[in-house]
């Protein structure tokens, strides 16, 4: 199933993705193009990695990477 149909990115891509260490959204969206456009697949990227990613790895979702802002959730 697509997450983003702007990129054309799936499911299965954003997993891989996180799977192979990618832990923010920043990161997918530099990786994948994820939230890249109309920004509306941004709950559902957000909610794979707060599903994936225990959160408390820096960059992770809702955690702030030292010297950037905390990013919104
Ligand atoms: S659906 Fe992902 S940027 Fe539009």
């Amino acid at each position: 199933m697509y997450v983003c149909l702007c990129k054309a990115v799936t499911e299965r891509d954003v997993r891989r993705a996180i799977d192979e260490g990618l832990a923010s959204m920043r990161e997918l969206r530099r990786e994948l193009g994820v939230c890249s456009c109309c920004g509306k697949c941004g709950p559902a990227a957000r909610a794979m990695l707060a599903e994936a990613v225990p959160g408390d790895r820096p960059g992770a979702v809702g955690r702030a990477v030292p010297g950037e802002p905390a990013a919104a959730v």
